[in-house]
């Protein structure tokens, strides 16, 4: 069912709220002259910067043709009105982004009380998920369960219901062509990971929710593992037979760090 070698790894840069547009460029054009040619032709890499550096990184990555997509890390779904300090998807698309990360766990409601300051339902993201694809990009869809929920032996179930509800809708092509991010909240930002094992067998099932409900879909989705990724331990995750890209934060802010993790994946 993994078909691994047919899917094109995926890594991620998510900025978060860091760097201004100048600090944006230094990191950009550091991490291209630290990346290598093998392994810009084996791996694609997305970079998620705050909306302030979009222009900026669209105009870098196009003069001086860089290897990178822009990715975005929200949007909202509705194409405009008056949604005071919202983003839409044509605006980003006009930006020539590619990817759009919807649904991560600091905007999702319940995950934590320092993060979740959006309170997003799995509605909510489904609805941009369909948003993104409305204007010819690829949402990467985050799902993760909590400590709480892991130990009380929820996990299987909390993400399957977010995977289902998140895309409920879509087409078996549209899945195919999306991302999914599995990202424990717990491993978010506390350098804690997922075990090898835990994280292959919630891909793994996470494959097998979406052969489900979306067959044919399975082979094709590419699904990343999120978490306190880094150099060290990124070889193992990412050479998980369901893992196919990482979505990286933290060490993505660090050029030297993320050419070692891109390198892993190719
Ligand atoms: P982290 O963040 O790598 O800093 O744990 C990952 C993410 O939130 O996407």
């Amino acid at each position: 069912m993994s078909a691994a070698a047919t899917r094109r790894p995926l890594v991620s840069g998510n900025w978060k709220m860091n760097l201004n547009h100048l600090e944006a460029i230094q990191l950009v054009q550091k991490l291209s002259l630290r990346l290598g040619e093998g392994d810009r032709t084996a791996a694609d890499v997305s970079l998620h910067p705050p909306f302030t550096c979009l222009r900026t990184l669209q105009t870098l990555i196009d003069a001086d043709r860089l290897s990178f997509v822009l990715g975005a890390q929200d949007v909202h779904w509705e194409p405009s009105g008056a949604f005071t300090g919202d983003v839409s998807a044509p605006m980003l698309a006009k930006l020539d982004v590619t990817y759009v990360i919807v649904g991560h766990s600091e905007r999702r409601a319940g995950h934590s009380e320092r993060r979740a300051g959006h309170n997003e339902t799995d509605e909510v993201v489904n609805a941009k998920a369909k948003a993104v694809f409305g204007s010819k990009m690829t949402p990467i869809v985050c799902v993760g369960e909590t400590l709480e929920q892991r130990e009380a032996g929820d996990a299987e179930s909390v993400v399957e219901t977010q995977v289902k509800d998140s895309l409920a809708g879509l087409s078996a092509e549209q899945v195919g062509g999306l991302v999914v991010a599995y990202e424990p909240v717990w491993a978010i930002g506390t350098g804690r990971t997922a075990s090898s094992d835990d994280a292959q067998a919630m891909c793994a099932h996470i494959r097998g929710v979406v052969e489900g409900s979306w067959s044919g879909a399975e082979s094709k989705v590419r699904i990343q593992y999120g978490g306190s990724v880094n150099p060290t331990n990124a070889a193992e995750l990412l050479g998980l037979p369901d893992v196919d890209g990482a979505l990286v934060g933290g060490a993505s802010l660090e050029a030297d760090g993320f050419a070692r993790i891109v390198a892993a994946a190719a």
